[in-house]
Formats: C-alpha cells, structure tokens, sequence
C-alpha cells in the first residue's frame, strides 16, 4: 500500500521498474511528508533506504519489523555479553549478524583449503564407541524407556557423542592419503571457561605419509594462512565492522600474526621460557605438567603475539595414539600444539604411532587391545608414518575476530548448566 520510492544502485532499464523488496525494518524515521525506512534482509550488513509517504506510519512500524517492545534498544551498541541473553534474536543486531556470516564464510574457507589441496572430505560419525582422547569426557547416548537395560541397549554396546573424528579418519587416510572432516564434536567438560563448549565444531585432518612434525605444521600453518585471507577478502565489510566496533584494534594483531612464518618451540623450551618469566602462574610449571591457558597465553606474548607451535609434549600427557620418539631422559612424544593470541590452544594433532609392537605395548598397558584390534589392524596391513590434528573452529573464529567468549562465536552455545532452545 502507498507510494514506496527505492533509492540506491537503480540505474538504466531499472529506473521506474517495480521491484519487490523482502526484509525486516532496521530503522524508522517520520518527517512531515515523509517516512524514511532502512530495510534490511541479512545478505549484507547494506540496508536498502525506503522512503515511503507519512500515511504509512505506524506506530507498529519499529524495528523488526513491526515487533512492539523488543528487548532492548537495537540502535544503542551493546556488548556480545549483552546481546548473549537472547540467543532467539541476537541475530538481528549488526554484530551478530556479521559474525555469523564471517562463520558462514569460514567453513567455506576451510573447505576450500582442503579441496585446492587434494584432501578427501569424509564424514565420520558422531555416534561412536571410541572414545578416541580417553579423556573420559564422554556424553553417552542412551535410550530412554523401559529398555535402558545394559543388554537391550540399542547398539549392544555403550555408544557416545564423538569427541573426535581421528581414528576414523586414520582408517581413512589408510586409502586415500589426505583426508579431513569438518564436523560436531562433544566433550562433557565441566568448564566455565571462555574456551570450552560441549559440543563445537572441529576440523581435522589426517596426512599419509609425514615423515616428520615439520610436514605436518605446515598443513596447519598453510590452512590457517589460506582460510584466514579467504575470509579477509570474502567478508571485508563485516570483518571490519567487527574490528572497528566490537574488538577494536584486533585488525593489527590479525595483520601481524600472518606475516611471518609461524615459529616453533619444543615443550622443554617453553617450560624453560615459563621458569624463566617473573610471572606469578597460578597452576606449576615443572617438566611433565601439562600447559594451561595462563602458560600458553604467555608463550604466545614471548613469541611476539603470533601464533606458536609447541612440539614435543611429555609422552605420558598424551594419548595412546601419540608417537613416541623414544627419547630416554625426558621421554616425549611426537605431538603438537598450535597457541594464538588471545585464545592459546587452537589445534592439537600429533604423529600417529605407526609401528605395530610400540603401539601394541601401550594398548596393552591401557587394557584397550581388544578394544582397538581393528585400530592394530591399520600397523598390520599397510601401515605408513601419518599424523594429523583438530582445529577447534569456534577458537578459531575467536582468535581471528578478537572475540573473548567462545559462547559468542557459536550460533546456539551448549556448556554446563546451560542448553538454551
Ligand atoms: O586437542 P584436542 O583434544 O585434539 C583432538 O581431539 C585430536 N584427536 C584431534 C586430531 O588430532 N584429529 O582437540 C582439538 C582442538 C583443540 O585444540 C581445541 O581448539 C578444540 O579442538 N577443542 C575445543 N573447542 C571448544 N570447546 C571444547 N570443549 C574443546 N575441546 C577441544
Ligand atoms: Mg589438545
């Protein structure tokens, strides 16, 4: 109804056209004669400026189109902790928005990265009956109902929400050389922390034939590059919305942490690193302890806040796929860590522990040789040095954007005590 005017990119043929606009009233301004509208549909954060004649207001023309009272003002900034309390409708604020379109456009990038690269996509599983880190943080599947008896389970054996896709990936590798996956992945984590989610999004990848953690830091070091200027290129207007008015100043950091080459430090020296600062660390430093937020946000400041691999962890910190270097004083083993700025942990990957008699020592001693019979099959038949690694995508987001909570680079946050929609 009433005469609608479009203003902007109409030029040509176009001028005097009828077109058909579809998208939900951003702002609302009343003049005498006129009604000045910003329609905006989501594509973009651009909104198209209608002006329409004063007979068409309303007082139930605001923004959102047409909702009366919503929950809170959206032309005021507010802060993504803010926004957090409304995860039906943070959506339709600039900042969100823009996020989730450089999220859209990150999963773009990451495929990318692996189809330039000759990688094969396989999707592993999310129910599984591995618990692949044996850490013990297993969300299990059960079903309800009078059945939940342990023999009339409906798998015949306890089954769980995957924490990670690496050893079927492994399986995979076993045939088609390079192969990844980009999927869900859930951790029963009891954390409150700005970096942990219960269920969030991990690319992996798994490489046949790496000879050494060079071969395979170069993977990760190359798909951070790529996927990171993909998304500068790709989503310029909503990036630098964000690194204008939400993270200020994180453009730089982003800037300095893709011009040079990513180093490298051993576990051993970055113990040495931390003994060696004046910092009061809340959590001990001694060879053998595993490295905690505080420790890694701190390397990565000594390393000139860039990102920072990290090699050779203590061999008993680590998982029975991990390959050992059989080193004697200080027994390691053939992992890696990649520490960002502002986030620490990123990716974790190692070689994987290809010879049969080695890995077959260390299920043993776990009581997990029958459990992975078929992972022993894999050094039986064929078997060739591989490794491979996680990226947790949320950090990932956090780290290029600046964003603090991982609760705020996720769509439908999921931690403990909190499952909202
Ligand atoms: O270091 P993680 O536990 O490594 C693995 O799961 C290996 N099996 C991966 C592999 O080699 N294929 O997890 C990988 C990454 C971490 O570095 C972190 O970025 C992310 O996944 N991550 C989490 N992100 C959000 N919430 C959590 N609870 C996470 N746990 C791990
Ligand atoms: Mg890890």
């Amino acid at each position: 109804p009433g005469q609608l005017t479009v203003s902007g990119a109409v030029s040509g043929e176009q001028l005097g056209a009828k077109v058909k606009v579809q998208g939900w009233v951003r702002s609302v301004r009343a003049q005498k004669a006129n009604l000045f509208l910003h329609v905006n549909d989501g594509s973009s954060l651009q909104s198209l400026q209608v002006v329409a004649s004063s007979e068409l207001n309303d007082p139930l023309l605001t923004f959102g189109s047409a909702v009366e009272d919503f929950p809170f003002k959206i032309k005021e900034r507010h802060s993504l902790e803010y926004i957090r309390q409304f995860p039906h409708l943070r959506c339709r604020t600039n900042a969100f928005s823009s996020l989730l379109r450089i999220r859209s456009e990150a999963t773009t990038a990451f495929h990318s990265y692996f189809k330039e690269n000759g990688f094969v996509q396989i999707h592993t599983p999310v129910i599984t009956s591995n618990d692949c880190e044996g850490a013990g943080e297993l969300f299990q599947v059960e079903p309800s109902g009078p059945d939940n008896e342990e023999e009339e389970n409906f798998f015949s054996v306890p089954a769980f929400l995957s924490v990670s896709g690496q050893l079927h990936l492994e399986v995979m590798s076993g045939a088609f050389s390079r192969v990844y996956s980009f999927g869900p992945t859930f951790r029963a984590e009891n954390s409150q922390s700005r970096r942990h989610l219960a269920e969030f999004y991990m690319v992996e990848a798994e490489v046949s034939f790496t000879q050494s953690l060079e071969d395979l830091t170069k993977v990760m070091e190359d798909m951070f590059r790529s996927a990171t200027e993909h998304v500068l290129a790709h989503c310029a207007e909503d990036v630098d919305l964000f690194h204008k008015h939400v993270t200020p100043g994180h453009r730089v950091t982003v800037e300095a942490m893709l011009k040079k080459r990513f180093p490298t430090i051993t576990y051993s020296e970055a113990i040495d690193i931390l003994n060696r600062s004046s910092e009061n660390f809340a959590f001990p430093t001694d060879w053998g302890c595993d490295l905690q937020t505080e420790h890694e946000k701190y390397l990565v400041k000594h390393c000139g806040n860039v990102p920072v691999f990290v090699t050779d962890y203590p061999y008993d910190l680590k998982p029975f796929y991990a390959r050992d270097n059989q080193d004697h004083s200080e027994h390691t083993a053939a992992a890696v860590d990649l520490l960002v700025p502002g986030v620490g942990e990123l990716c974790g990957g190692s070689l994987r522990e290809e010879r049969l008699d080695l890995l077959r020592a260390r299920l043993e001693e776990a009581g997990l040789e029958d459990t992975y019979s078929w992972y022993l099959d894999l050094r039986r038949f064929g078997s060739v040095p591989h490794g491979g690694f996680g990226l947790g995508f949320e950090r990932y987001l956090q780290c290029i954007l600046g964003v603090d909570n991982i609760k705020d680079v996720i769509p439908f946050p999921r931690f403990s005590h909190s499952c909202l929609l």
